[in-house]
């Protein structure tokens, strides 16, 4: 074993996903059995520049694996993209006597890193997690599988009231600049149509095609909307087909924030612990500036340069 590196930072930014506890629990572990110590970061980045830190051990992370959330809380720091900021989180990694940093987060917070990284070095490795599965260089995010699952089960209980009253719904599920979300829980739901950032959104097409299921007496439809989708979100698409289609009844569910919490689903509860298991791995062999990622079933690292250079989104 490489003796270089005694004292790691671990810290979760941005967005939480549901795993991001699995693999805090599978880094602080891992770590331990190697004789690291572990620092967690309290509130992402913005805890580096407020200097919150905490001592984690094994006991620490005792019965967290099923746990939605990120017990070091999160924020999305805009000070630390001011050079200042940097500048105290820097001087507080090094009070603090912190060797390398393990970053749990999505393209924010990668790309924060990437930035920091440029003014002052710091030996990093980043671990996926956001539940919009939109960072290159892996096949998918910590976090992803849960929130399509929690948005198929709102989806599956509302199709069965669409059903009931021969409504059109407009579901909005979350997803600014990518649709994976709404593309898997659509698919997942037999939706009537998908609305994605990614492709343009005609109205009269979506019309037509509501139209048609009218002809032949269908009533109930489900639509599913990516909040970034061009068209606007879920309340303007539904109020624009209501006007020119005054014989349907509409409804529009916004899921929310509801698709970010909650007990992760055996898939990542393993990925996390996966990830986590192999982020300690780089850090002993001194691979630093990577990103553990899932390549088909094996778990891989990827430059962090990789993950930032574009968003990934659905083909
Ligand atoms: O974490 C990603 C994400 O959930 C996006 O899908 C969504 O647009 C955004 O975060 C919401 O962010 P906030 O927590 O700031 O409301």
């Amino acid at each position: 074993m490489n003796n270089a590196i005694k004292r790691i930072g671990l810290l979760t930014s941005g967005g939480d996903a549901p795993g991001m506890n699995a693999a805090i629990r599978a880094v602080v572990r891992t770590a331990k059995a190697n004789n690291i110590d572990v620092v967690g970061v309290l509130y992402g980045l913005e805890g580096l520049i407020q200097a919150s830190f905490i001592e984690l051990n094994e006991e620490s992370v005792a019965h967290i694996i099923h746990t939605g959330g990120t017990i070091l809380h999160t924020s999305r720091s805009p000070a630390f993209r001011q050079l200042e900021g940097m500048k105290t989180a820097a001087h507080n990694l090094k009070e603090k006597q912190i060797d390398a940093l393990i970053v749990i987060g999505g393209d924010g917070t990668f790309s924060a890193m990437h930035e920091f990284n440029q003014h002052f070095p710091m030996p990093i490795i980043g671990i996926p997690g956001t539940i919009d599965k939109d960072l290159s260089g892996t096949d998918v995010t910590l976090g992803f599988d849960t929130a399509v699952n929690t948005a198929m089960y709102a989806i599956d209980k509302i199709r069965d009231t669409a059903e009931s009253h021969d409504r059109v719904f407009f579901v909005e599920v979350m997803g600014r600049d990518a649709g994976y979300i709404a593309l898997d829980a659509g698919i997942a739901t037999g939706a009537e149509a998908i609305l994605i950032p990614e492709t343009t959104t005609y109205i009269d097409q979506l019309i037509a095609l509501l139209e048609t299921g009218w002809k032949r007496k269908k009533r109930c439809h489900i639509i599913i909307v990516a909040e970034g989708d061009d068209a606007g979100g879920a309340i303007k698409i539904a109020e624009q087909v209501q006007l020119k289609f005054k014989a349907i009844d509409t409804r529009v569910s916004i899921l929310g924030h509801i698709q970010r919490g909650g007990s992760p689903t055996a898939f990542d509860r393993v990925l996390g612990t996966r990830f986590g298991v192999k982020a300690v791995e780089l850090v002993k062999n001194q691979e630093f500036g990577m990103m553990v990622a899932l390549s088909g079933v094996k778990i891989v690292a990827v430059p962090l340069e990789k993950a930032v250079s574009a968003l990934k989104t659905v083909d």
